[in-house]
């Protein structure tokens, strides 16, 4: 793989830099905590590392509300800390992937304070949707629209006017029609790149374009039926191409140029492909495996879906089952399958909930949990996607088997998405605890002083210390997959792609030599001939269950 094109078939680890190693005992991870912990990464054995914000915040949505978009919180480092962190990761090969939050800002950034201090109609508050306010005293908000972490998707200021707020009212969007604000972007790309990172992450990149000039605006029942696409006031419009494109020129400055992957939850295909292409952000999430249940028939599908449309726009697909917004897997996948009649409540916005959420809210009690069963289905998930042309996207604590923690106390909870959805959510704190390190300690090893959200009792048993010194442990088959990858993959890259037939509940395909066979059901599925490289469980003479297996 040429220096240029290392994204493609990369496996990314995903670092919640507050929630990963606490270098000063504050109870925070912090920059200096990951630095330490860079042998851990070479050791696991990824190509980069891509870290969620770490940038000033009031922490209204765990850093994805940003103060100041080109520095460092100073609860997690400094400008030199960031640094020094690249030239470690750098030193071992390891790329670095910075989250960029273009969608919405903080209510503390500079530019929205300044829009709150300038009248209706200036130039500073053209960098937000502003609208005034409907009906005779202007105090109806310009539309009924709901916010994703709940309550009204409008904010007023108290002088007739609202802003616009997709997620909490704290993170107010920016106008991307306003020059300035696509100025400001450019400016803080590069300034990250001028910073020797490798790419980015780009949050909420199919929202970005909006047309809010309907008058009025469509209702929240009326938006609710339009598809996300060139209707939709703010959901993959077509001008997100045209911001993109800018970005691509700014990328495409560097040697190599720099890459960049958005998270897009568009569910077509041929949509979603419109980000991946060369022209803009070169690739772009596909979360399609993370929301399937584990079945042969739904894996097949999804895989042969995206291969097809990576290839079509000369990307190459991402694979995820985890990340700080949803149930950690090895939680997830020991649930009962997702069905219409399990996953049908609704939340404020009328959208259905899934059936994880549902079980999350009744404390685990909703559906019962196979967490064997789970961890298995994890580890054959995971091996799975390693194995198939594409980037793999893994979220801290995947390589330890850790499962979701559900006995936050409520006082202690720090997402919008409980504050906001009161006794309808518990929301995403449960994917967020920091890491445990050791089986002992105040923090399990995360810190010398305690951790930012609470860690069970049990976190002990999955610390990586323990885990390390376990040939049999979930950690040891991560490094050795991750080695046996590096050393597979350069003949896979350039080898055909060509699936199997195998048994029902079963998949099979090959890269040239290399190939994998799955087995997606409950119990024991005959074994192809080869010789076995890997197994995610000891294989006997069958392929046991929910297990997926390397061999050539
Ligand atoms: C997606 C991020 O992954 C999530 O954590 C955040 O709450 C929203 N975007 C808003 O920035």
């Amino acid at each position: 793989m040429d220096e240029k094109n290392w994204w493609r078939d990369a496996v990314v680890y995903q670092i919640y830099p507050r929630s990963f190693a606490d270098s000063n005992a504050d109870g925070i991870g912090d920059l200096n905590g990951i630095r330490a912990k860079v042998g851990y990464l070479r050791d696991l054995g990824v190509d980069a590392v891509w870290l969620s914000p770490f940038y000033p915040s009031a922490l209204y949505d765990g850093g994805y509300d940003v103060d100041d978009y080109r520095a460092v919180d100073p609860r997690i480092g400094s400008i030199e800390d960031f640094d020094a962190l690249v030239d470690a990761l750098h030193a071992q090969g390891i790329k670095m992937i910075v989250d960029i939050v273009p969608n919405h800002s903080s209510i503390h950034h500079e530019w929205f304070q300044a829009a709150l201090a300038s009248p209706p109609g200036s130039p500073e508050r053209d960098r937000y949707i502003f609208r005034d306010g409907l009906g005779p005293d202007k105090a109806i908000p310009p539309s009924d629209w709901g916010a994703t972490f709940g309550g009204p998707a409008w904010e007023p200021v108290g002088d007739g006017q609202f802003y616009y707020h997709l997620f909490a009212p704290e993170q107010p969007d920016w106008n991307w029609d306003n020059p300035e604000v696509r100025a400001d972007f450019l400016r803080t790309l590069r300034f990250w790149a001028d910073h020797g990172v490798d790419g980015f992450r780009v949050d909420v990149a199919f929202g970005l374009a909006k047309d809010f000039s309907a008058d009025p605006l469509p209702t929240a029942a009326q938006l609710a039926q339009i598809k996300a696409g060139p209707d939709h006031p703010y959901y993959d419009r077509d001008e997100v191409d045209d911001i993109y494109a800018e970005w691509r020129q700014v990328f495409d400055e560097y040697d190599p140029p720099r890459f960049a992957v958005g998270e897009v939850w568009v569910e077509i295909p041929s949509r979603r492909a419109r980000y991946a292409v060369p022209t803009s952000l070169g690739q772009a999430f596909n979360f399609d495996l993370l929301r399937a249940n584990f079945d042969a028939v739904n894996f097949f599908r999804i895989v042969d879906e995206n291969l097809t449309s990576a290839d079509e726009a000369g990307s190459s697909s991402t694979w995820v089952f985890s990340n700080h917004d949803v149930i950690r897997s090895a939680t997830r996948l020991g649930l009962p399958p997702a069905t219409p009649e399990n996953s049908d409540i609704k939340n404020s916005q009328g959208t259905t909930w899934d059936r994880d959420r549902r079980w999350l809210l009744s404390g685990g009690t909703y559906l019962p949990l196979d967490a064997e069963a789970g961890l298995a289905r994890s580890k054959a998930a995971l091996a799975f996607a390693l194995a198939l042309p594409g980037s793999t996207y893994i979220y801290q604590g995947e390589e330890l088997g850790l499962p979701e923690v559900l006995e936050i106390p409520d006082a202690e909870r720090q997402d919008p998405a409980f504050y906001r959805n009161a006794g309808l959510e518990v929301g995403r704190d449960g994917c967020r605890v920091p890491l445990p390190w050791t089986p002992a300690g105040t923090s399990f090893g995360f810190g010398e002083n305690g951790s930012h959200l609470p860690q069970p009792d049990w976190f002990g048993q999955y610390a990586v210390s323990i885990q390390a010194d376990d040939p049999a442990s979930t950690l040891a088959f991560f490094r050795k997959a991750l080695a046996l990858r590096k050393q597979l993959l350069p003949a896979a890259v350039d080898a055909h792609f060509a699936w199997h037939d195998s048994p029902p509940g079963t998949l099979h395909f090959s890269r040239g030599e290399w190939h994998t066979f799955t087995n997606f059901t409950d119990a024991p599925a005959p074994l192809p001939a080869g010789e076995i490289l890997l197994s995610t469980a000891a294989p006997a003479d069958v392929a046991p269950p929910n297990t997926t297996i390397w061999f050539r």
